[in-house]
């Protein structure tokens, strides 16, 4: 995949000669792992330039506003395919026949029960506790429970794993909403599909028969199929880089989820939520689109700006257009959405972000569709973690059926204390 070269000219030096890669799609990459024998490192904190991997699984063409999932346009999947069809798609790289998707539903189904004793997990955890803390001690406690499926060398354990962490998650995630509410956990049914099965375990009760509205969990199994997986994103690369180096996959799984949980990554559609809550109403936009652009206020829009979209985000667009089917189905007028399209347009006709290239990005809307569904706002990560969960997965198996996998070990600009002699303390007085 080298058929051309860069020449590195350095004063005094021999000239060092680095092969150029090319991809399928995107920018061709410089490969500078000969630089390190020759006495240098790249410097590029944030990874703004660095491609840490090779790839078949997602292609974003930031400029251009495109996600493609294994080639597949994600609005096409999002409009065409159920989750359980796209995460066949990110896990396997291509679209199932009917046989192979009906045994790959009836195996995720069939493990969507969690071991009795996690129960007990849950319980030396204060209610109150925020659900994102509680999903990364569980879900990383899966590897107490789970030691048939733990060698990362065998890879029908590796398959094993990914069946039950992905069928898993939402009983978790439902587990941990109904413990902060004190209601009983709701057991998994085999009758229904993942996004329904999710909504039921998240809103049933023991008392009372419980129906899913079907507009609610195809809104519901869209947002799983826009949040599956985004390329080398924060979490992501958590994931690879814990499984660089052995780690079990719960363990890597819940370092994702502890990096999606930041404001910057994940937890921003559970920001932006607080932040249209904040703003209130579209008489209150400009201050804060001002304190957005004022360097000396921390303010940002959340759910605004991405590293690699400099377009709209493609997610953004088909969440906008469920957020619509959502509230007109369920005959909601929440006045969020006004101020989110508001805000929107403001933002989208000043010169600030349109020099900067900030468009709204996956989390700017998908919190007001997960408020109408009823999901509490502290849960709204946890989602983006059930979600993303299929496509960690599918990175880490991806990374482990490279040959050429090696443990991750970035090195550094070193700008400290050079050598020198230690005083100990008595002669320090
Ligand atoms: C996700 O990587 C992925 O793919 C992530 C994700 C996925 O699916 O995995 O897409 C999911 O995490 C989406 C992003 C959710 N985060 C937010 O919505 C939080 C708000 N956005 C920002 O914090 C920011 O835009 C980031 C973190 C998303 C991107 O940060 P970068 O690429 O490091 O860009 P930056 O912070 O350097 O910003 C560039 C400029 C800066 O101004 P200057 O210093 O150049 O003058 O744009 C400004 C920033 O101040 N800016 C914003 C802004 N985002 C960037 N100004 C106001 N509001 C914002 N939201």
């Amino acid at each position: 995949m080298a058929d051309k070269q860069v020449t590195l000219t350095i004063e005094g030096q021999e000239p060092i000669e680095l092969p150029i890669m090319k991809g399928t799609d995107g920018p061709d990459v410089i490969d500078v792992r000969t630089l390190g024998s020759q006495g240098y490192f790249t410097f590029d904190p944030g990874f703004l330039a660095t491609a840490s991997c090779e790839s078949q699984i997602t292609y974003i063409d930031g400029d251009a506003g495109i996600l493609l999932h294994r080639g597949y346009p994600i609005d096409e999947l999002a409009n065409n395919a159920d989750y359980l069809e796209v995460c066949y798609i990110l896990l396997y790289g291509e679209a199932p026949t009917r046989q192979e998707y009906d045994q790959f539903k009836q195996i995720v189904t069939r493990h969507t029960m969690v071991h009795e004793q996690i129960a007990s997990f849950f319980h030396g955890f204060r209610r109150d506790a925020h659900p994102m803390a509680v999903m990364c001690g569980v879900v990383g406690a899966l590897a107490a429970f789970y030691h048939d499926s733990l060698d990362i060398n065998n890879d029908k354990h590796r398959e094993i794993a990914a069946f039950r962490l992905l069928s898993k998650m939402p009983t978790l995630a439902a587990m941990c909403y109904k413990y902060t509410i004190g209601q009983p956990f709701i057991y998994p049914r085999n009758d229904l599909t993942y996004a329904e099965n999710f909504l039921h375990m998240m809103f049933a009760n023991p008392c009372e028969e419980y129906e899913v509205n079907p507009v609610v969990a195809r809104a519901m199994d869209k947002i799983f199929t826009l949040h599956a997986d985004h390329e080398q994103n924060a979490s992501t690369s958590t994931v690879r880089l814990s499984g660089s180096s052995g780690a079990n996959p719960f363990a890597c799984i819940a370092a994702g989820i502890a990096s999606l949980w930041g404001p910057a990554h994940g937890g921003a559609n559970e920001a932006c939520l607080h932040m249209l809550e904040e703003i209130g109403s579209v008489d209150n936009i400009e201050e804060y689109v001002a304190r957005a652009k004022d360097k000396d206020d921390p303010f940002r829009l959340m759910g605004f700006g991405h590293r690699v979209y400099k377009n709209y985000d493609p997610r953004a667009t088909v969440m906008r257009e469920a957020c619509h089917d959502v509230l007109d189905e369920l005959n909601i007028n929440d006045p969020l959405l006004d101020v989110a399209m508001e805000l929107e347009r403001i933002a989208l006709s000043d010169e600030y972000f349109v020099e900067k290239k900030l468009y709204p990005n996956v989390d700017f809307y998908s919190g007001i569709i997960l408020k109408a569904i009823g999901i509490p706002v502290s849960m709204f990560t946890v989602i983006f973690a059930i979600s993303r969960t299929v496509g960690w997965i599918a990175h880490w198996s991806e990374m482990h059926n490279d040959p050429h996998n090696r443990i991750g070990r970035p090195r550094q600009l070193y700008t400290g204390e050079t050598k020198r002699e230690f005083k100990p303390l008595h002669e320090r007085e």
